[in-house]
C-alpha cells in the first residue's frame, strides 16, 4: 500500500537553515522514496493566527513556496499546495470542532504556553489568546486527516498535535464510521539525527528565539557572518576542543557525512581553532546550498511561476479532498433530502443509547470504587479502592475528558477478556459526550 505523507510549513517568517535541516530537506527526501505519495503544504491558515501583518504573510507565503521549489521540489510527483487554496479544509475543521473536547484543546501546549506566561504576568490567563490560537491544533488536524496521511514528518514540538490528530479521527471514526475506518491514525516522524537543529545560542533554531541562520537571505555572506555568531566556548586556538555538545558541531553535522565528521571531530580535538571551524561549516553548507540559492532567487523574481505551481497543485489536492468531504459529510448526516426513517432509529440516536457507562459505588468496607461497563452492559475496567468518594470521582472525569491518554496513570484494572482495544472504544465514546 502507498504510504501517504504529509507536512505543513506556517507562512510567518523567511525560511531559516532549521526549516530546512528539520522540513523541508526530510520531507524532499521522503517524497522521492517508492511507494511514497506525498502531500506538502503552504499552512497559511495557520499563519493568521500568529500575524495580522498582511504583507508579511504575502511575502513569507513566496519566499517558503520558493523555498521548496528551488529546494528541488519535484511537483509532478508531490501535491505542492496551499492551505487556504483547499476550501474542504476549514470545512472539515469545523466537523471535528464538533467532536473536539474543550478540555483537551486546554492541554495544547501552544495554548498552555499563552496561559502560562500570561499567568506569570499577573493578567488574565486568556489575554490575548483567540480561538484561533485556542483551535489550532483543531486546524492541524484536518490538515492532516482531510488527505488520510500516514506519517507526519514534523519537529518534536509538534508531535503533540499530531496525537491530538489521531484522537480526534479516533473519535470521529468511532462516532460516525458505523464499523469503517473514515480516517487513517497518522503518526508523527522525527528524525532523532536533525529534529532539533541547535540555533545560534544553542536552543532549538527558531524564529520565536531570535538565534536563526537565514538560508537563502543575505547571500553566501549572509551565511559566514551568521554562522560566525555561533556560540562556542573560549577555549584558544591549539587547545584541544570538545566537539560533543557543540552548537557548531551539531549544525556541520546536520549537512556533512560520517567521513566530515569524524574529520572535523578529530580537527577540534587537535587543538583546530573555533574561527577555522567556522570556515570549514561555512564552506560544506554552502557546498548544498548555494546552487539552491540561485534557483530561489530566480523563482522570487518570477512569482507567477511560483503561483502557477501552486494552483496546479490545488488542483490535484482537491481532487482528493472534496470526493472524501462529501463522504465526511454523508456520514455526520448532512446529506441531500430524501425521505428519513423516524428519529428513534438514526444512528446517533442509537449511538447514545447504546453507550458503555462509568458507575461509581461505595463498598461495604467503606472505601469508594468506580468501574466502566461497555454497552451491552460487559465489565471493562475496575478501580482500585479510594478512600474518598472525591478521589474516585476526579478519576472518572479524568479518564472521560482525556480518554486513553488518562489510562496509563489510572488505579484501574482491566476485565479478563477485554482487550486493550474495547477499552479505547468505550473511553472514545464517552469523551465525545
Ligand atoms: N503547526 C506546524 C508548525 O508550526 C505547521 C503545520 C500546520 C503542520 N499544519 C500542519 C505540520 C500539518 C504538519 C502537518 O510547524
Amino acid at each position: 500500500m502507498t504510504q501517504r505523507v504529509l507536512t505543513g510549513i506556517t507562512t510567518t517568517g523567511t525560511p531559516h537553515l532549521g526549516n530546512y535541516v528539520g522540513a523541508i530537506r526530510p520531507a524532499i527526501e521522503a517524497s522521492r522514496e517508492p511507494g511514497v505519495e506525498s502531500f506538502f503544504f503552504l499552512a497559511d491558515y495557520h499563519a493568521l493566527i500568529k500575524c495580522d501583518e498582511p504583507s508579511r504573510i504575502e511575502r513569507s507565503r513566496l519566499e517558503i513556496a520558493a523555498t521548496w521549489l528551488a529546494a528541488g521540489l519535484d511537483t509532478s510527483r508531490v501535491t505542492f499546495y496551499r492551505q487556504s487554496d483547499i476550501v474542504e479544509i476549514p470545512e472539515l475543521t469545523w466537523l471535528l470542532t464538533c467532536v473536539a473536547s474543550k478540555g483537551l484543546m486546554n492541554r495544547s501546549h501552544a495554548y498552555k504556553a499563552a496561559t502560562d506566561a500570561n499567568a506569570a504576568a499577573g493578567e488574565d490567563p486568556d489575554a490575548g489568546v483567540t480561538m484561533g490560537l485556542f483551535s489550532y491544533p483543531i486546524l492541524m488536524a484536518a490538515d492532516i486527516l482531510m488527505f488520510n496521511a500516514h506519517r507526519v514528518p514534523v519537529g518534536r514540538d509538534q508531535v503533540q498535535h499530531i496525537e491530538m490528530a489521531r484522537d480526534l479521527a479516533q473519535r470521529f471514526n468511532h462516532l460516525f464510521g458505523a464499523g469503517r475506518e473514515l480516517f487513517v491514525l497518522p503518526e508523527a516522524n522525527i528524525d532523532e539525527r536533525v529534529a532539533m537543529l541547535p540555533g545560534l545560542d544553542g536552543r532549538k533554531m527558531s524564529k520565536s528565539y531570535d538565534n536563526t541562520v537565514p538560508l537563502f537571505e543575505g547571500g553566501a555572506k549572509g551565511l559566514r557572518e551568521a554562522l560566525a555568531r555561533v556560540v562556542t566556548d573560549s577555549r584558544a586556538p591549539g587547545e584541544a576542543k570538545e566537539p560533543e555538545g557543540s552548537h557548531l558541531v551539531a549544525i556541520y553535522e546536520a549537512f556533512a557525512d560520517d567521513a566530515e565528521r569524524t574529520k572535523l571531530r578529530a580537527d577540534l580535538r587537535a587543538g583546530l581553532a573555533w574561527g577555522d571551524a567556522k570556515a570549514v561549516v561555512v564552506e560544506r553548507i554552502e557546498r548544498d546550498i548555494g546552487p539552491m540559492r540561485e534557483r530561489y532567487a530566480d523563482l522570487i523574481a518570477h512569482p507567477e511561476r511560483v503561483e502557477e505551481a501552486l494552483l496546479e497543485g490545488a488542483r490535484k489536492a482537491r481532487a482528493v479532498a472534496a470526493p472524501f468531504l462529501a463522504t465526511l459529510r454523508e456520514a455526520v448526516g448532512l446529506r441531500r433530502m430524501v425521505a428519513v426513517g423516524a428519529p428513534a432509529s438514526s444512528p446517533a440516536v442509537k449511538a447514545k443509547a447504546a453507550l458503555p457507562t462509568f458507575k461509581q459505588y461505595r463498598e461495604a468496607d467503606g472505601k469508594y470504587y468506580f468501574k466502566l461497563a461497555a454497552a451491552d452492559g460487559r465489565l471493562l475496567l475496575q478501580s482500585a479502592a479510594f478512600d474518598s468518594g472525591r478521589d474516585a470521582g476526579q478519576w472518572v472525569s479524568r479518564l472521560k475528558t482525556d480518554g486513553v491518554s488518562a489510562l496509563a496513570a489510572a488505579p484501574v484494572s482491566r476485565s479478563d477478556g477485554v482487550s486493550a482495544q474495547d477499552v479505547s472504544d468505550a473511553l472514545a465514546a464517552l469523551a465525545v459526550q
